[in-house]
Parts: C-alpha cells; sequence; structure tokens
C-alpha cells in the first residue's frame, strides 16, 4: 500500500462509502463496491499498481450514483463522485497526491461518459468495474437489473432497436446483446483482459444455452 494510505484511513473512508448506499438496489449496491474492490487488488498486485490508491478508488467509485439516480441520470455519477471523494479524502487528511490519483480514476470509471481512463490506477479501476457486469455475477446482475424494471425473463428474437431500456422488454438477454457482450473489448490492462477472456466465454454459453432451453431443444 502506499506509504500515505494507512489501513485506518482505509477503514474510516469505508465506512463513508458504505453509508452512501443504504437502499441501494441489489444490482448497484455495496456488494458491488466489495466486488470491485477484490478486483481492484488482484489486477493491481499483478501490474504492480498503487494499492493504496486503488483501494480508496474502489471504496467511493460509485458514491455518486445515489445522485444520478435522483437527478434521473441529468448529473454524471463519475463526474460528482470524483468531488464528493475529494472532499471525504480532504476531511481525513489524505496527502494531495492520493487524492488527485483517487478522483482522476473516479472520474474516467463510466463505460461511455466522462473521459478516457490513463493512469494505471484508473485503468484497473476501469477494468474492475466492468468485469464485474460480465461473466457469472454478470449475469446474475443482469437478471437482477431486469426483475428491479418489470421485464421478462427472455426474448431470444429481440430486436434490440426497436425496444427500450427500462421496459417490459429490458431483458438481461437485451443488455447482453446491447452491452455485456462488448465488454471485454473495452478492457485496457493485460490481467483484465485475461479475466474477461475467460468470464466472457462463460456467459456467451449461459446465453447461447438459455435460447436452446427457451427453444425447448436442451
Ligand atoms: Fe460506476
Ligand atoms: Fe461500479
Amino acid at each position: 500500500m502506499s506509504p500515505a494510505v494507512s489501513p485506518a484511513l482505509v477503514s474510516r473512508v469505508r465506512e463513508e462509502a458504505e453509508a452512501f448506499f443504504r437502499g441501494a438496489r441489489g444490482s448497484h449496491d455495496w456488494d458491488h463496491t466489495g466486488r470491485v474492490l477484490m478486483l481492484c487488488l488482484r489486477i493491481g498486485r499483478k501490474e504492480k499498481a498503487d494499492l493504496g490508491v486503488l483501494r480508496l478508488a474502489a471504496l467511493l467509485h460509485d458514491i455518486g450514483r445515489e445522485k444520478e439516480d435522483r437527478s434521473r441520470g441529468r448529473l454524471c455519477h463519475a463526474r460528482s463522485g470524483a468531488v464528493m471523494a475529494r472532499k471525504i479524502l480532504e476531511r481525513h487528511g489524505c496527502d494531495p497526491g492520493t487524492i488527485r490519483a483517487v478522483a482522476e480514476a473516479i472520474r474516467t470509471h463510466r463505460f461511455r461518459k466522462g473521459g478516457t481512463p490513463k493512469t494505471l490506477e484508473a485503468r484497473i479501476l476501469f477494468d474492475a468495474d466492468k468485469l464485474d457486469s460480465i461473466g457469472a455475477v454478470g449475469i446474475g446482475r443482469a437478471f437482477l437489473f431486469a426483475g428491479e424494471v418489470g421485464a421478462r425473463l427472455h426474448d431470444k428474437t429481440i430486436d434490440v432497436r426497436k425496444t427500450k431500456p427500462y421496459t417490459r422488454e429490458d431483458t438481461a438477454y437485451r443488455e447482453y446483446l446491447v452491452k455485456l457482450g462488448r465488454v471485454r473489448d473495452r478492457i485496457t490492462t493485460h490481467e483484465g483482459r485475461r479475466i474477461a477472456a475467460e468470464r466472457h466465454r462463460f456467459m456467451a454459453a449461459f446465453f447461447d444455452r438459455l435460447n436452446r432451453e427457451t427453444d425447448g431443444v436442451l
């Protein structure tokens, strides 16, 4: 861990970050942050990154999500999360270099909006966050989300251009076709790509099987 980031600081930040997730939906809750943290450390060790920066960035990366949900998507949670994280870390007396590195990683962790992640720690946070949306965890989260918006279980023949998110047609399979199936192409680190390839294989096999089971041929 970077000498500037003590275990005491990490545990205070963890406590504060968790409070932002009270009442969060299962598909985007505090457990996601825990999984992202573990992936960040796993990839960070392989890529020889600053684990202190990664710990703080992972714990704080989605604290802006509630704000984004309340603004109905008008506010970007990566941008607002970076500003919020900066204030929290300043209040805890964190050094300016670490604060800058953490805020930069949070600002660029999002799939679409925000800048592209440039520093090693920002790229690792980006990868860890995306890896949590594919594989077995990704499948589980996609169905959980579909349940949250009242979607159907499955429609093999879905036309993604003629259907909309947040509707009954917003199935896990739609999410796979629109987004999850492409995640592996966006991963930026060597270790991240290795994990993504494995997770993608499992996910593709799952949806292939789902198509065959719902056809009654398996
Ligand atoms: Fe996020
Ligand atoms: Fe996230």
